[in-house]
């Protein structure tokens, strides 16, 4: 099938069966990379994309779905102020990052603050636990959130949260 959507803000075509998962769409049709293929269950978020303004994992959305949708990956979410922003935050806060989760673990950090300007350390934790990250000390990323929140604010408000 013959398949339009809307990919990092430019109208793409591709050709497809109706089965085949974004994800290997993305890193196969695409080549972009940043997105990994993990569980392909849902449960471990390597795999995260923005979809139609929602973080998801893009191993659960088939071919099908994605005609007319929006999706911004890391790739092109990584051109914006607000990722500045989140590598900051992430930077200041000293977290480990081996990279395999990244996109994961920065696009979930985005629909947070899009949704609370100044989260919890209940609501940090309950935001990221579709994200399976081996790496990160859980204190470390309610702090790398606190200063990503910060930083935002200064930006927008020129004051903190
Ligand atoms: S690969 Fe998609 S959630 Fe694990
Ligand atoms: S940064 Fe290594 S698994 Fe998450």
């Amino acid at each position: 099938m013959t398949i339009g959507f809307i990919l990092n803000g430019e109208d793409v075509v591709i050709r497809s069966d109706a089965d085949v998962r974004l994800i290997d769409i993305l890193r196969g049709s695409f080549g972009l990379l940043g997105a990994k293929s993990g569980c392909l269950m849902g449960k471990c978020g390597v795999c995260s994309v923005i979809f139609n303004g929602n973080v998801s994992p893009a191993c659960l959305i088939p071919a099908f779905r994605i005609r007319g949708s929006e999706i911004i990956t890391i790739e092109g979410f990584s051109t914006t102020n607000e990722y500045q922003d989140i590598m900051t935050g992430f930077a200041q806060a000293g977290m480990e990052n081996c990279g395999y989760c990244g996109a994961g673990k920065i696009l979930t950090a985005e629909a947070l603050l899009e949704r609370i300007n100044r989260p919890t350390r209940e609501e940090i934790l309950t935001g990221f636990g579709g994200i399976k990250c081996r790496c990160t000390d859980p204190d470390k990323l309610v702090e790398a959130i606190g200063i990503t929140a910060d930083i935002r604010q200064r930006r927008l408000y020129g004051r903190s949260a």
